[in-house]
């Protein structure tokens, strides 16, 4: 039977990330740590030789630095460009090092690498004492839950090994770790090109210093959690062997369990007790945070990948309004209302971002009021997500408290987030039902209740082709109303503008005001340009199948350009018109509409026509 091998007991690895620029000797830093850790193999030795008097910086001695990164483009072009995961051990402890680059435009990358670290290493150059990127790379730090730090003070050699010079950098960076409520701090002067207090007894070179150098205190540093916090595993696969061995595998990512624990199982909320814990090792009488395990339990409950195994005693949160901070990663930038995928541990749902707070200056930690998240831009935001989840805040739990934003589309991973705890107010507000239901409405008025959503650019004719369906639905005793861009702009939405970001919330509002209109039973015909295809399917999602008929209005952009009804186009093209559709800006086509009209080819009233058949074929119309 295929059991996952348990891992390393969490005291046994360190986990740790360096956070310096290019100049600050990062490279070297690790490099140096290699070294003493006698991670450098002979045939390593020798090709570093050989590349030392390639590509080196330090003329016959060996670059330490190469052995660091092997990108080809940090060696031409002298930077770090990604996360670079490197492992090494020296008898006392395992260590993977996180290499994240230190400009300011690369806090994702350092994000990723924080994600996992127990401790970061903050470089500072002696001669440049702190910097902005040492207060912005603290905070990343210590918003991804980094509770030890080491302060390390490189390039004493620069600064004559200079006792007062270090001690203004630890007295200046005092207030500022203690702000960000790190559990430790630890100083320490180095000189990682001389290899001065990086192992071994402190260096001649300082004597002023006696503190602990920096190997050995990465080999003893006490990360162990305050408070162990209670048992947490998500299922990561469900293990059957004929004829009756059913486990649950995975990796423990909070507390420790033991057989005859009580457990619960989320989200179905069924409760049990723990039987065999096994590994390949054979069974074992307890496991901790860290290892990889699985799990019996004493009855048969439905367990699925993606379910979470937590204690009885002290269960997670389940809510599905969440308060979060996210580090924005995607070049496209965050916008309010937009729909994403949310993964925990192996669980996934749909979320929209229903409001964003505030965004973060990383460099004073002030919140300052924004409408969307740049690209390594930190804000926190208000998740609405389709379904409860259960969770633990972030600081007490990385995994059950952590959580990825993905494209629905695309796949692509757009952010890192941290849930800080569960909004309560909405499940405060119970949806009232009322006993006229929408069959009643429907009798009464003869027809069901629908969207008709007219998208295009500006001039395409969707404001014509609304008109004349309107008429044609009256002729036929509808119940109807238009929703248009232009009025819906003189009132309901009069405080919105043209960005990508207001675009989002005119198509959330409206389509809002769609769905009401169609629960009062009326077919309402919406003709906004809406340009963007995930605001498209957010107004969508929020209508039953079968009730929201998507039209796109193609008419080419020459063509609307030619027409110019309003001189909007003149004027954007003479650039007194920013962020017009179609210009500046991009507008996407449906790819499924419910329906195609080219202007071109069909007369408006024909097109009305059309739609009075996709209706009738819906069951709309009788
Ligand atoms: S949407 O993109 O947010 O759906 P909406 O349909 O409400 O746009 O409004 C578009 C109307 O606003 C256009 O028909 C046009 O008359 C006017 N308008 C003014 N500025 C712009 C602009 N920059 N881009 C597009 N339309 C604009």
């Amino acid at each position: 039977m295929a059991l996952p091998d348990s891992g390393p007991s969490a005291r046994g690895l360190l986990r740790f990330l360096t956070c310096g620029s290019v100049d600050d000797g990062k490279s070297s830093l690790i490099g140096r740590l290699l070294f003493e850790a006698r991670a450098i193999m002979d045939d390593q030795m020798a090709k570093l030789d050989r590349d030392s008097r390639k590509h080196g910086t330090t003329g016959a001695a060996p670059d330490l630095a190469l052995l660091v990164d092997g990108l080809q483009a940090e060696r031409e072009q002298g930077i770090t460009i990604d996360v670079a995961y490197r492992f090494f051990g020296t008898p006392r402890r395992k260590f993977i090092v996180a290499d994240t680059p230190g400009h300011e435009q690369y806090t994702r990358n350092m994000a990723t690498g924080a994600s996992t670290a127990d401790l970061a290493i903050i470089l500072v150059d002696a001669r440049k004492r702190l910097l902005p990127q040492t207060f912005r790379h603290s905070r990343i730090a210590a918003l991804l839950g980094i509770r030890h730090v080491v302060l390390a003070v490189n390039k004493m050699d620069l600064v004559g090994y200079d006792q007062a010079v270090f001690e203004a950098i630890r007295a200046a960076y005092a207030p500022l770790a203690q702000g960000l409520g790190f559990r430790s701090v630890e100083s320490i002067p180095v000189s990682a090109l001389n290899g001065c207090n990086i192992a071994g007894a402190p260096a001649s070179t300082m004597p002023w210093y006696q503190g602990v150098t920096l190997l050995p205190y990465l080999e003893t540093v006490d990360i162990t959690p305050a408070a162990p916090g209670p048992f947490r595993m998500p299922v990561q696969h469900v293990i059957r062997v004929a004829p009756d061995f059913r486990g649950y595998a995975g990796t423990i990512a909070g507390g420790t369990v033991a057989p005859g624990d009580s457990v619960v199982v989320l989200p179905s909320g069924r409760a049990s007790r723990v039987g065999r814990i096994v590994t390949m090792a054979g069974d074992l009488p307890r496991a901790g945070a860290g290892q990889a395990v699985t799990l019996t339990l004493a009855d048969d409950v439905d367990i699925a990948r993606g379910d979470l195994l937590a204690s009885a005693e002290s269960p997670p949160e389940f809510a599905d309004q969440l308060a979060a901070d996210l580090v924005w990663m995607a070049e496209t930038p965050l916008l309010p209302g937009r729909r994403y995928l949310l993964r925990v541990g192996t669980s996934e749902t749909g979320v929209a971002i229903t409001a964003l707070k505030h965004e973060i200056d990383i460099a004073t930690g002030e919140p300052r009021a924004a409408r969307a998240l740049a690209m390594n831009a930190i804000g926190r935001v208000t998740l609405g997500l389709d379904r409860a989840i259960p969770f633990d805040p972030y600081e007490s739990c990385r995994e059950t408290g952590g959580f990825i934003l993905i494209d629905r589309e695309s796949g692509d991973v757009l952010a890192a987030g941290m849930i800080r705890h569960a909004l309560r107010r909405a499940s405060n507000i119970a949806w009232q039902g009322f006993s006229v239901d929408r069959a009643a409405r429907a009798r009464l008025k003869g027809h069901q209740g629908a969207a008709i959503w007219f998208t295009g650019l500006s001039g395409s004719g969707k404001s014509t082709l609304a008109d004349r369906l309107d008429r044609a639905l009256v002729r036929e005793g509808c119940h109807t109303y238009v929703l248009d861009g232009d009025n819906i702009r003189h009132g309901l939405n009069r405080d919105l503008g043209f960005t990508e970001a207001d675009r989002v919330e005119n198509i959330r509002r409206v389509a809002e005001v769609a769905r009401l209109f169609v629960d009062a039973g009326l077919i309402v015909i919406v003709s906004f340009i809406s340009p963007f295809r995930a605001d498209r399917a957010m107004a969508r999602s929020l209508f039953e199948p079968g009730r929201f008929f998507e039209v796109f209005v193609d008419t080419p952009l020459e063509e609307c350009e030619r027409r110019d009804p309003k001189g909007l186009y003149a004027k954007a093209r003479a650039g007194k018109l920013p962020n017009f559709t179609g210009i500046d800006q991009p507008y996407e086509p449906p790819e499924t509409p419910e329906l195609r009209i080219m202007t071109g080819e069909l007369s408006p009233e024909a097109g009305a026509e059309r739609l009075l058949g996709l209706l009738r074929g819906g069951g709309i119309l009788p």
